[in-house]
């Protein structure tokens, strides 16, 4: 039998719902169908202007890794685009080859992840099809949300909090076998229950995002907003900004969200983020945010909305907008930092840090703990997807470039073993309780 039928025998069963036995009985596929990056064409983009994705993202199949004793293999019914598998995809800051060889020191469990292909993606919905021989709390059949967070435990770093294990991965960024693929391998720990009420395309889509804007946000190594905290969340129909705004309204906080359009002022509103602006209305030049009135025009715009200086700034922009952050945070304020998307060597006035006792927080990723938190607020419908766009595998590139033009809201995800969109419902109940305006906001 060729691989790529073996493959469809296992997914087969899965799509028609065989239990876990039943899956059992299935031979795993020797390889599978995947959308990956290839080490020979590192340095394909040196000297070009537009990095195009769609040149270096290919589908095809791959060879099934064997399994480790404290992992599972999911058929991946959907995963989404985040923006490290852009950064993959463009091989920069640096080719994420290194980190593959990296973790391929390790020995055997990392060598593995070492090849001349990765296959990318952070976020998947999928059911477990098989368990390594240590795996106590899985099961096959089991509907789960792969989160990307990927933890040594035997790390004496991790015991207090997952991210302070400096052998801590992005799964899928910094491992292989990542989402987007008929297959994935994950550690068993970065398995969560999926939401009974949401399709797979909405719940693979939500938990790098979600968990990341959480740990800035809520968990206890952020910001630690609280009721009536005023937060200014850039980008708030983004990934990260879309989660962000949702969390500090689930909080009895107050986002100001900025965006660049009327149309996605109009979305963020429906979001129920009464305070919006468009920065395409400030009126800077050339110099866009990095105008030396940047900071003062946006605080003033601020101060009109809410009356106040915000007293947390959800950052993630870096070089354009990193001094305007610093800036507007009010007295004592927090600006909470998790990436720099236009450039990460940043320049800020640091009079207007330290006079007015304001902090910058670095945070990364999430702990175990915080991504299990914010799959039960999406699980209790207190958060809600944000899939604007959906795509076929064989389209992952294209999907991974409308992320990385700014073409999208939201969230984009892509179909790997599930045959159309909306499939998993199991609560559909709980689905109309929560109102399909709500839970298809971003696709309208
Ligand atoms: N460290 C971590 O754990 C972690 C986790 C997730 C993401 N990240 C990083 O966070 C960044 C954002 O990720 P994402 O998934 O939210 O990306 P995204 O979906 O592309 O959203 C980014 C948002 O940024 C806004 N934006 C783009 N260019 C801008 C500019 N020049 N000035 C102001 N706003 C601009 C856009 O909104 P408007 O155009 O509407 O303003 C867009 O909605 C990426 O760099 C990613 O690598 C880090």
């Amino acid at each position: 039998m060729s691989p790529s039928v073996q493959s469809h025998e296992l997914l087969d069963a899965v799509r028609s719902g065989a239990t876990g036995p039943e899956l059992q009985d299935i031979d795993l596929p020797g390889s599978f169908r995947a959308a990956y990056t290839l080490k020979n064409e590192v340095g394909i983009f040196d000297g070009q202007a537009d990095k195009d994705v769609r040149r270096s993202l290919h589908v095809g199949e791959v060879d099934m890794p064997e399994l480790a004793p404290d992992e599972c293999v999911v058929a991946v019914m959907a995963a989404a685009i985040n923006f490290n598998t852009v950064w993959s995809a463009i091989f920069e800051p640096i080719p994420t080859f290194a980190f593959l060889e990296k973790f391929g020191r390790q020995g055997w469990h990392g060598a593995r992840h070492d090849l001349p292909y990765h296959v990318l993606g952070s976020d998947a919905a999928g059911v477990v099809v098989r368990t390594g021989s240590g795996v106590k709390r899985w099961k096959a059949g089991d509907k789960v949300v792969v989160s990307p967070s990927y933890v040594d435990e035997e790390d004496h770093g991790s015991y207090d909090d997952g991210m302070m294990s400096e052998t801590q991965l992005a799964w899928g960024f910094e491992t292989n076998f990542g989402a987007l693929g008929e297959y994935c391998i994950v550690k068993a720990n970065q398995l969560v229950h999926k939401p009974a009420h949401l399709s797979w395309e909405e719940a693979g889509s939500n938990t790098l995002c979600a968990a990341t804007a959480y740990r800035m946000l809520v968990g206890s190594h952020g910001a630690r907003m609280k009721q009536g905290d005023v937060v200014l969340v850039w980008g708030a129909s983004g990934g990260l900004g879309s989660y962000a705004t949702q969390l500090v309204k689930n909080g009895g906080g107050i986002p100001v969200g900025v965006v660049s359009s009327a149309e996605k002022a109009e979305l963020v509103r429906a979001q129920g983020c009464e305070h919006v602006i468009n920065r395409s209305e400030l009126d800077l030049g050339e110099q866009g945010l990095r105008h030396p009135k940047a900071g003062r025009m946006l605080g003033e715009a601020i101060r009109r909305l809410v009356g106040e200086d915000p007293g947390i700034v959800f950052e993630y922009l870096g070089r354009e907008t990193f001094g305007a952050s610093v800036y507007v945070a009010k007295r004592g304020g927090k600006i909470v930092t998790c990436g720099s998307s236009t450039g990460y060597k940043h320049e800020y006035d640091n009079r207007f840090l330290w006079m007015r006792l304001k902090s910058i927080i670095g945070s990364h990723g999430f702990n175990y703990h915080e991504a299990v938190e914010v799959n039960r607020l999406i699980g209790l419908g207190m958060i809600h997807p944000t899939l604007s766009a959906v795509f076929p595998l064989d389209g992952a590139a294209e999907a991974t470039r409308a992320v990385q033009t700014n073409q999208h809201t939201g969230k984009v995800a892509v179909l790997c073993g599930a045959t159309a969109e909306g499939q998993g419902v199991d609560d559909p109940a709980m689905r109309e309780r929560i109102g399909e305006d709500k839970l298809n906001l971003y696709r309208s």
